[in-house]
């Protein structure tokens, strides 16, 4: 008998829980040719920047093949979808002339979608920002995310997208990970748009924010009721009681959770980030007003926690961590979690460590905490016969249950992903989906994860 067979069921969630499946554009779409180029394209254009040496060109073509995607995902009997636009499908130049043809293809996804009676979820921004705004290799004078400007255009994007599908689209999300884009993309450059900036990259992150909260605002004038935000977070655990090894976790708490949520949450930045950016980026007094625009609730992406101590000596060199090489002269190190299994792609799988991240939240942010919803979770593993996945997503699910057991309002979950796609600076390597992608035939099968979630989630509904 296999492991899961052995198990209990899941807990029984409230009725109006909300259960889905989570994708992206430039991850899955591939139809590169019919849209505008995107940062990602410049990105991976690059050789060496990509470890399998691939590109996001035709990805799962999912840009053609949705309805069978979209059919996968009614069978799953998933209540929602999340997926996000593709800016440089809709407005190519970033700004200006809309593409029709980009737009039709998320009215038709649309509707499909609410045909199988699912309902959509559009995410407007998952990193591929339109290559024309971000005026490449622009590092001194700044393009893309180091412009204010790039925020006020996002809020005319948020409102073309929103004036065709805001009618059969009631759930919205703003941003995805803005902490990764400005960590990955613009502090160490292996993320698009691979700019190397350190800690100069402080005013992508504000700029996001701010483009947050005017699309907030461009989504309610459209009549959207229903807005959040999906950051990523993990609880940050102190390599040891050492001051040294408890400030460098602090400063690294920081950076992944609090950057965003306190502006977002409370209306002001950690008190060194704001010291930082009112010196370089304008009124922030100001765009925090506009920041904090009230929102329905707010999404966590999580996967794994992190330990986190003082720096290790620059004789130690970069260290590894989580796919990426971490220079030396950074203010923290990442060590290893020990004693626990990891993933494919070496992250360690700690269940629990969702609730704690849960709980922390409400007792960070209090009464001020809009309800949560998981809008991605998962894990890396090769196979069809994934058990691992399934329990992953198992421990995963009932620490969520643990959290609403302890009073935290969290009202959905979301597996990230739907099916194996690009990720990203990985390539094909990493796995992330319930169903498996053949990339040479294109070839969709659900593997063993999907049927448990189906059956998981038949439960629920009896
Ligand atoms: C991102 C996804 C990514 C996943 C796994 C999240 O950070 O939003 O795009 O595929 O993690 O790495």
């Amino acid at each position: 008998m296999a492991a899961s067979d052995a198990r209990e069921p899941l807990p029984q969630f409230p009725r109006d829980f909300l259960w889905g499946v989570s994708t992206s554009a430039h991850q899955i779409e591939g139809a590169v040719d019919e849209r505008g180029p995107s940062v990602w394209d410049a990105f991976t254009a690059v050789s060496g920047r990509v470890k399998d040496g691939t590109t996001a060109a035709v990805a799962c073509d999912h840009y053609h093949r949705y309805r069978e995607d979209v059919a996968l995902v009614g069978e799953l009997g998933a209540g929602a979808y999340r997926f996000s636009v593709s800016w440089p499908r809709v407005l190519p130049g970033g700004s200006g002339e809309v593409n029709t043809a980009g737009l039709d293809f998320y009215d038709r996804l649309v509707d499909e979608l609410c045909a199988a009676g699912v309902s959509p979820v559009p995410t407007l921004f998952h990193w591929d920002t339109p290559l024309a705004l971000d005026g490449e290799g622009e590092r001194e004078s700044g393009g893309g995310w180091l412009r204010r400007d790039t925020a006020e255009r996002f809020a005319e994007y948020a409102a073309v997208v929103a004036g065709r599908i805001g009618d059969r689209a009631k759930k919205w999300i703003t941003l995805n990970e803005p902490a990764e884009h400005t960590l990955l993309g613009h502090a160490l450059g292996q993320h698009a748009p691979g700019k190397q900036l350190m800690f100069d990259a402080l005013p992508v992150a504000h700029h996001q924010l701010l483009a947050h909260g005017l699309a907030v605002r461009a989504l309610r004038a459209a009549g959207v009721t229903d807005i959040g935000i999906a950051n990523s977070h993990g609880p940050t655990w102190p390599a040891s009681a050492s001051p040294e090894d408890v400030q460098a976790a602090d400063f690294y708490d920081v950076l992944l959770n609090r950057l965003f949520a306190d502006p977002l949450i409370l209306g002001r930045y950690p008190d060194f980030i704001g010291q930082l950016l009112s010196a370089t980026t304008g009124d922030v007094e100001a765009d925090l007003k506009v920041i904090t625009e009230p929102i329905d609730w707010y999404g966590i992406n999580f996967y794994q926690p992190t330990k986190v101590g003082a720096p290790l000596p620059a004789a130690a060199g970069p260290t590894e961590f989580s796919g990426l090489t971490l220079p030396p002269e950074l203010p923290f190190s990442v060590r290893e979690i020990e004693g626990r299994a990891v993933t494919d792609f070496g992250w360690p799988v700690v269940p629990e460590s969702l609730t704690e991240l849960l709980t922390g939240f409400r007792d960070r942010y209090g009464d001020r905490l809009p309800p949560l919803v998981i809008t991605e979770n998962g894990c890396s593993y090769e196979g069809l016969d994934d058990q691992r996945r399934i329990d992953y997503l198992d421990g995963h699910v009932r620490a969520v249950h643990q959290a609403l057991a302890e009073g935290v309002d969290v009202r959905g979950y979301f597996v990230w992903s739907l099916m194996d796609n690009f990720e990203w600076a990985e390539g094909y390597r990493q796995r992330f989906g319930l169903v498996h992608v053949d990339y040479e035939t294109l070839e969709r099968t659900p593997k063993a994860s999907y049927a448990w979630l189906r059956e998981a989630l038949r439960a629920q509904r009896a």
